[in-house]
């Protein structure tokens, strides 16, 4: 079947979906994307991956979309790619546009391209075994809540953590463990459960805050409070969260086991509970 994308305002097979070379996304990484989860056609935290993307636009001084009409478009694409009752994903993303290279924004300013496409989803890894995961230096930028497709850092420790045959690296600012390179990150330290607050150094990540709203309503103790790169050997558990990784336990940190070395059970009811949330 042919794959159907969103690109400016049409529907249009993906092969004939062309954008300029003069796009700034191109050029410049002048853009922003979301990742949205679909569970059997239900949108998991759309309004918030919305919310998140204006966010971004606001910051980036991006103007002239209409954001609540990407809900719709989410929707369409699923049903056209016939992905309506299945597990997907739908990928969004919108740039300044296209116009002759120069850092300053275009003036007067181009229609900014928007972009949106669908792909049927199945989870790697299991959380029953959980992953193991690196620390790495965090290289990227002092914007890191803006969710930028400037993602080169992310790309580069995500390879480097491949390279060492983990599945994640954990991104290491002046000692503090903030995040992955496509993930958020949670310890239980002392039977709390601890991420790093909201700053300009991790995204607002629409399944953290899920798991801290679960944490607050099922009465586990839980903190926004950083969690140190020396607090990691004392920690009970570690996990990742994210709309691609759910709740994934973390057994394993540059080679030294976390805890008992296996999935700890704080994990594993905050994967139940979030899995009731998705249905
Ligand atoms: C750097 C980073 N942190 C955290 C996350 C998790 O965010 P969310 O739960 O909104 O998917 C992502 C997701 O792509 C990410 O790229």
């Amino acid at each position: 079947m042919r794959m159907t994308v969103y690109l400016n305002g049409a529907y249009l097979p993906k092969e004939e979906a062309h954008l300029s070379p003069d796009d700034r996304g191109f050029l410049f990484a002048d853009g922003i994307y979301e990742v949205v989860r679909s569970y059997g056609g239900t949108l998991f935290g759309l309004e918030p991956h919305l919310d998140r993307m204006a966010d971004g636009l606001a910051a980036l001084r991006i103007t002239g979309v209409d954001v609540a009409e990407l809900a719709t478009v989410c929707h369409e694409l699923l049903k056209r790619n016939e992905l309506d009752r299945s597990d997907a994903l739908v990928y969004l993303q919108i740039t300044r546009g296209a116009a002759p290279r120069t850092h300053f924004f275009p003036d007067p300013p181009t229609s900014p391209t928007v972009y949106a496409t669908t792909m049927r989803f199945q989870p790697k890894g299991d959380p029953a075994l959980g992953v193991k995961v690196i620390t790495a230096p965090d290289q990227r930028w002092t914007r890191c809540d803006i969710k930028s497709v400037a993602l080169l850092p992310n790309c580069l420790a995500a390879q480097t953590a491949r390279e060492a045959g983990v599945s994640e690296a954990l991104l290491v600012r002046d000692g503090v463990v903030l995040e992955g390179t496509h993930t958020s990150f949670l310890a239980v330290i002392d039977g709390v459960v601890r991420t790093a607050p909201l700053s300009n150094y991790i995204l607002p990540s629409i399944t953290r805050q899920a798991a801290l709203d679960l944490c607050e309503r099922h009465g586990i103790p839980a903190l926004p409070a950083p969690v140190f790169l020396h607090d990691l050997a004392a920690a009970d558990e570690l996990f990742l969260a994210g709309t691609t990784m759910e709740i994934m336990p973390i057994v394993e940190v540059d080679g030294h086991p976390v805890g008992s070395g296996n999935p700890g059970p704080v994990a594993a009811r905050l994967l139940a509970l979030f899995r009731k949330l998705t249905g």
